[in-house]
């Protein structure tokens, strides 16, 4: 069930990746990642093994290694034309590189990264929770995750599924998604809105686990 759903996934966005950076959409991507980086909070001066989960064509990590020197930038996603165009628009090799793979089965050492992104490709998930917990093992205690997605408002506590891009997209709230996190042993410390039903939750890896 849950390979299904990625493999329809990654369908559909690998049709969109040729256009993903030229339609409309883009310019709505690159504000909330705008708006992301000021809440963001790496070291300046020292190397910083960042990951990008559901990356599709970089220009987030392009722009987190533009602003700081000594970032190290993975990239993650499902679809392999999102990640051809992320490789032909590299702009910081080789401290950025973009691999294959699905959120749900990360191809990383346990606790190699100091912090996590994931800007609106959560909603595509079909198993949130073990998402969770994958981001959990791969983070260095103390490491961060940011969670770029849109947020429900309607119903407190719950999710809230949508029809659409190769599947159902699910929408969470602040509580449900604290609620996953709590499950990974990951803290919550804040949601800040960053642009309409978009929210930014930051989480902290807490301890280390087995
Ligand atoms: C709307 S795009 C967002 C891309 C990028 N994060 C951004 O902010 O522009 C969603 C991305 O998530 C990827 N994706 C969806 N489900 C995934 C999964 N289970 N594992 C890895 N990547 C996934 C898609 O292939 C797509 O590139």
């Amino acid at each position: 069930m849950t390979s299904d759903v990625l493999t329809a996934k990654a369908r559909v966005f690998d049709r969109w990746a040729p256009n993903y950076d030229w339609l409309f959409t883009t310019v709505f991507y690159q504000a909330v990642h705008q708006r992301l980086l000021s809440y963001v909070n790496l070291p300046d001066h020292s190397p910083t093994a960042v990951l990008d989960i559901g990356c599709g064509t970089g220009k987030l990590l392009n722009r987190l290694a533009a602003q700081y020197p000594q970032l190290q930038g993975t990239g993650l996603d499902l679809s392999s034309e999102m990640l051809r165009q992320a490789r032909r628009s590299n702009g910081h090799r080789p401290r950025l590189i973009f691999v294959p793979g699905a959120s749900e089965a990360m191809p990383f050492a346990n606790h190699h990264f100091q912090a996590a992104f994931s800007t609106i490709s959560f909603l595509h998930y079909p198993d949130p929770q073990q998402v969770f917990v994958e981001v959990s093992r791969i983070l260095r205690p103390g490491g961060q995750f940011y969670l770029v997605d849109y947020t429900t408002l309607f119903e407190l506590g719950t999710q809230q599924n949508v029809a659409g891009l190769g599947g159902s997209m699910h929408f969470y709230s602040p509580q449900q998604r604290e609620m996953l996190a709590t499950n990974a042993g990951l803290i919550h410390n804040a949601h800040h809105s960053l642009l309409g039903p978009v929210l930014l939750s930051i989480f902290t890896k807490t301890e280390i686990l087995s």
